[in-house]
């Protein structure tokens, strides 16, 4: 084969490389996500409004993979520049769909915001795949689809119920919108996979979590406490029924649940799936109590953290935690990343960020 030949046989073979839509992309899931992607070889898209990102993502996705995905700012709610991006995009293979806003207590002030943005982002997303022949979808659902369970570990069969926050009921909604929608259009297939707890950051200390103003969650406010840029973690409730009286939950180190989305997407476009909407639960099986957490950070971190017991926090449910048989049958899909590696990474990235 001369050198031309070849040079045309390498344009050939990218242009056959698998090109996906990533709404969201520049946010802590979505762009753990585009790293995996990338590395699997396909073309990453991210669309994004930024409005909880920012662009140096770009480059730190760039530093990890050697590839700048492309990336296209646009307000997925505005149906108009929605149908102009996906005009361009629409040879993509698959959508994977992170954007949203998804704060639980400013979702109770704020409704409308929630329901307008979460639920239009999702309706001119699948409206658009329709027009443009898009076929697979996967969407970020929450544990939170479960509200307050009966029983554990809880499978993908479990029983849903109202969530307990507007922003949880975006994600129940959003579900049945995409289920409904699979069954009235046999061609268009897709996959929810309900996170339980994210969290942790890309081993290179580029990527994670940036939470704006005081963090809600755990593991942000452990690390801004163990920096000093917060005074003590106050640990929400010591009096629930588990062995140290605080709430367990089912931790997921973003790296592993990045890569259950190629896994899921993979799916789709093989075209393995039993039926055109599938629910997978990813998290790894395993519940942890705060104080576990706590305990981990003390580890790895080689520091005592302040912290003191206050009452427990509206809203928050005892235990949950998961069964993911589902996905490890089904996906092929094994959480290799341990409770240390979480909390060691989501330290790296907090000191790397505050430099
Ligand atoms: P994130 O806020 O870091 O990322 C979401 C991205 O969506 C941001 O970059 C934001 O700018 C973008 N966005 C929001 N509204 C948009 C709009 N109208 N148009 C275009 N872009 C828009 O959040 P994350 O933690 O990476 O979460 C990703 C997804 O996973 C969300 O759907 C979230 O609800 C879901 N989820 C997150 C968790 C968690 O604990 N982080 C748990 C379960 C589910
Ligand atoms: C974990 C545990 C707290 C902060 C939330 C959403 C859920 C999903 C994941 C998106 C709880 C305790 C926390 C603190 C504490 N997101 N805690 N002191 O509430 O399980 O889930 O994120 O879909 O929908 O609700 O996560 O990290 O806030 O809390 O004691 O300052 O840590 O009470 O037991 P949560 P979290």
């Amino acid at each position: 084969m001369n050198s031309k030949q070849h040079i045309l046989l390498l344009k050939k073979i990218k242009k056959m490389k698998n090109k996906i839509i990533i709404t969201g992309g520049a946010g802590y899931i979505g762009s753990h996500t585009a790293v995996e992607f990338i590395n699997e070889g396909f073309e990453v898209i991210i669309v994004d409004n930024l409005s909880n990102s920012d662009l140096s993502v770009l480059d730190s996705i760039k530093s990890i993979t050697g590839v700048k995905p492309k990336f296209e700012n646009v307000d997925l709610t505005d149906k108009d520049k929605t149908s102009i991006f996906f005009e361009t995009h629409k040879d993509a293979a698959g959508l994977i769909n992170f954007a949203a806003f998804k704060a639980v207590g400013e979702s109770v002030q704020l409704p409308l915001q929630y329901y307008h943005n979460n639920l239009n982002i999702l309706l001119n997303t699948i409206d658009c795949m329709d027009r443009f022949g898009i076929r697979n979808l996967i969407f970020s659902s929450s544990a939170t689809v479960y509200g307050l369970p009966d029983s554990f570990p809880l499978n993908e069969n479990s029983t849903t119920k109202r969530p307990t926050s507007p922003y949880g009921n975006t994600k129940k909604i959003g579900e049945e919108i995409i289920e409904d929608f699979s069954k009235a259009v046999k061609n268009f297939k897709a996959i929810s996979l309900r996170y339980f707890n994210p969290i942790g950051a890309h081993s290179s200390g580029d990527l994670g979590e940036t939470p704006t103003g005081i963090p809600n969650n755990l593991m942000p406010f452990i690390t801004q406490t163990g920096l000093g840029l917060r005074d003590e973690l106050k640990i929400f409730g010591n009096d629930y029924e588990t062995k140290d009286g605080t709430a367990v939950r089912d931790y997921i180190h973003v790296v592993d649940l990045a890569k259950a989305h190629v896994l899921a997407l993979q799916r789709l476009i093989r075209n393995e799936g039993y039926e055109n909407f599938e629910i997978f639960n990813i998290g790894t099986g395993i519940g942890y109590s705060v104080l576990d957490v706590v305990a981990s950070f003390e580890k790895t971190t080689k520091q005592k953290l302040n912290y003191s017991f206050a009452t427990r926090r509206e809203g928050d449910v005892p235990i949950l935690y998961a069964s993911t048989l589902k996905a490890k049958e089904e996906l092929n899909w094994n959480p290799t990343l341990t409770l240390d590696d979480m909390t060691k990474s989501s330290w790296e990235w907090e000191k790397k960020r505050n430099i």
